[in-house]
Order: structure tokens, then C-alpha cells, then sequence
């Protein structure tokens, strides 16, 4: 199998990664922050370590910052619920997920004033089209770090500089950077972060986390057990424990922990060249396939390794099913769960196929979707 779906989740997985969560089941899955005997000390110690290493990757000050979520759609609804009341203005892109603009719209319902600023033709939003739409009643900027559809990644750091000038709250979604795109939360005034433990953190799927700064309080989503203050019939209200109810997802952490550290270990900027050198062999080849029309902006100054296309004539989901049963290699296509970045950029009748790459992929994967796409494009 040719894998280029690392979008939806990243495949393979470093051997440590497999090798951690097997060994956690078979040796310290006790209920880390429970009971006090050893094996669930340990397990709590992994726990621990992981978000320290999530702290190092994306320069989090207190790893206590960082609390776990089983995906960034329960990281962006804590983040966004947590902050949001009905009367407060919340500004957000036209690039976003159904992970953003679901929890946003019904928020709408309840009576909170929504802005999508509408991004270019590349799916780039502009800093200054955000800032025009602040207003006094502004709570929240939220916005996608890099497209799950095209791979345009925002200019995150001047809109968080625009929101911390204003005092703003500014959250991001790092869905489809985090490990493989430079995340500084100090230099970016990143106040919360969304993040996936399975995409580019290289940890199994049901792990996710969620950064909130250390002076910014959000409501609570779900209260429970957290292995503290069990006197007291409410929620702490120390990190992480306050975002943190009930028995962790301890094989998945331990397994992601793993997968940060060989993100850490390799160096981001191995991991983003690798993945820029195979997206821009993807997109040379793809310009010389006739019938093939790649969307977004393929000058991969500021992208991740997304690339979205269409063979005329052709239905989407019909040539990624082709793709994936006579040439073996597995795409997305479709809307991809956002239907306004479709809308944006003109696919949203249409859709898309979605090659998306990854640490493991070789100049050899890239080489066969090209023939493969050249074969469909041609019958
Ligand atoms: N959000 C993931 C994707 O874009 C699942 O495919």
C-alpha cells in the first residue's frame, strides 16, 4: 500500500510507537493518578513525560498547560464552549474544519455573533481582513493553522499579534501542523491550541491534546473524577486536572509520547524538508498530466504537504476509490469534512482528491500516484 492519506492520520507509525503502547498494556496500564502503588505511578510518570515533550515541541512554558483530549474536535469544542457566551463576537475563517464552524454555529444559535472572513483563492486568509473585523464585543479569533484540504498554512503569528494587541483570545488548530510545521505558542500569542496525538505526532488515534495558557481560565465541558481533591464535590480548578476528567487514555499517551519523541529526536526541520521535497515532486508531475487541475497555492512557500486535485471528467470519490483498488494507493476523496474551504475555493460541487504525505513516503510512493493518476487521467 502507498499510503498518502496522512491528512486523516499519519501510517505508519515508528516502530517505538507500536512497541510503547504494546508494552504499556502488557506492563503499567494501571489508572495513572488513582491509586498510589507503583504500576500506576509509572503510568503517571508517562503521562507526565509525554506532556513534557509536547511542552518542548511546541515551547509550552508549563507542561501543565497541556491536558489531553481523545481528538482535536474535543479540544477545539473545550477551547471554544469553554470560552464563548451567548452576546460575545467570535471571528473565525473561511478554511475551517466542521470541527471549528459546527461547535461555532451552534453557538451562533445561542446567541453568539459570528464572523467568517472569507480567504483568497489559494484558501490564504489575510491578517488585515481579520483585524477590520474585530469589534468591541470580540472574545475570540480561531483559525486553522494549515488547510486539511490544500495544505495553506495561515499567517497564524500576525494574527496573533493583532489579537494580543487587542487582548483577544486567539486559538488555533493545529490539525494539520502540529509536528510537522514550526508551533512556538510565546511567538505565535497562541493562547489555546487544539492538536492531534494521530497526524503528524505520529501517536495512535483517541489521542489529542489541548494547550490553554496559563492565565486563561475556560469553563469546564465535563466534570468527573480526576484522582484529586476527591473531598470536594467540584471540579479543581488547577491544570490539567480542570480539563482532565475521568481515566486516561494511557497506552494512547504513552504510544504518543513515542511519537513526539522522534519527532524531537529527527528535528522538525528534516521532517517539514522531507515532506516539501516529495510535495513538490507530487505537484511538478501533476502539472504535466493532462486533464489534471491541482487547487490552492502550489508555490509551497507556506504549505504542508497537501495537495488537492481533480482529473476532468472525472468524479472525485470515484477516481480515489480507483486509486486505492487497482493502483493500491490510499487518498481521501470528497468534501473532507470542510465544506466551507470547498465552497472557498470552487470544489465544493465537485470535491476533491486529497494526496497527503508524510515522514514515510519515498520518492518511489510519489513516482507510482503519479503513474497511477496519469493512467486514470488518460481512460
Ligand atoms: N480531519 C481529517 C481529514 O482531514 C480526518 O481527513
Amino acid at each position: 500500500m502507498v499510503y498518502l492519506d496522512n491528512a486523516a492520520t499519519t501510517w505508519p507509525k515508528p516502530y517505538a510507537v507500536c512497541d510503547e503502547m504494546l508494552k504499556c498494556m502488557k506492563n503499567y496500564c494501571a489508572n495513572p493518578g488513582r491509586s498510589g502503588h507503583r504500576m500506576a505511578l509509572r503510568a503517571s510518570e508517562k503521562i507526565y513525560e509525554c506532556r513534557e515533550n509536547i511542552a518542548k515541541l511546541f515551547v509550552i512554558p508549563d507542561p501543565l498547560c497541556v491536558s489531553f483530549t481523545s481528538n482535536t474536535t474535543e479540544a477545539l469544542n473545550k477551547g471554544i464552549k469553554g470560552l464563548v457566551k451567548p452576546g460575545d463576537h467570535v471571528i473565525t475563517t473561511s478554511m475551517e474544519h466542521n470541527s471549528v464552524l459546527r461547535p461555532l454555529k451552534k453557538l451562533e444559535q445561542l446567541g453568539v455573533e459570528l464572523t467568517i472572513v472569507k480567504a483568497d483563492a489559494y484558501g490564504r486568509v489575510s491578517a488585515e481582513m481579520v483585524e477590520n473585523s474585530i469589534n468591541n464585543n470580540t472574545k475570540l479569533i480561531v483559525a486553522i493553522h494549515a488547510s486539511n484540504v490544500y495544505g495553506t498554512v495561515n499567517p497564524v503569528k500576525e494574527i496573533g499579534r493583532i489579537a494580543r494587541e487587542k487582548k483577544i483570545v486567539f486559538m488555533v488548530d493545529a490539525a494539520q501542523t502540529a509536528g510537522v510545521y514550526p508551533i512556538d505558542v510565546e511567538d505565535m500569542n497562541v493562547d489555546i491550541l487544539a492538536f492531534p496525538g494521530h497526524k503528524g505526532l505520529m501517536g495512535p488515534q483517541g489521542t489529542g491534546g489541548l494547550y490553554v495558557r496559563e492565565d486563561l481560565v475556560l469553563d469546564t465541558l465535563t466534570e468527573g473524577g480526576t484522582g484529586s481533591m476527591s473531598e470536594s464535590p467540584y471540579q479543581p480548578d488547577f491544570v490539567p486536572d480542570r480539563y482532565e476528567s475521568g481515566t486516561q487514555n494511557t497506552p494512547g499517551i504513552a504510544a504518543l509520547n513515542e511519537g513526539v519523541k522522534f519527532i524531537l529526536a529527527n528535528g522538525m526541520d528534516s521532517i517539514m524538508q522531507h515532506e516539501k521535497e516529495l510535495t513538490r515532486r507530487l505537484l511538478d508531475g501533476l502539472r504535466s498530466i493532462p486533464r489534471v487541475r491541482i487547487y490552492g497555492d502550489t508555490t509551497l512557500k507556506e504549505n504542508v504537504g497537501v495537495v488537492s486535485i481533480n482529473i476532468e471528467g472525472k468524479d472525485c470519490v470515484d477516481v480515489s476509490s480507483e486509486l486505492d483498488s487497482t493502483y493500491e494507493i490510499a487518498t481521501r476523496g470528497g468534501l473532507h469534512c470542510a465544506y466551507i474551504a470547498h465552497e472557498t475555493l470552487g470544489t465544493l460541487e465537485c470535491g476533491t482528491v486529497r494526496l497527503s504525505i508524510g515522514w514515510f513516503n519515498t520518492k518511489k510512493d510519489i513516482d507510482w500516484a503519479l503513474y497511477a493518476i496519469s493512467r486514470i487521467a488518460k481512460n
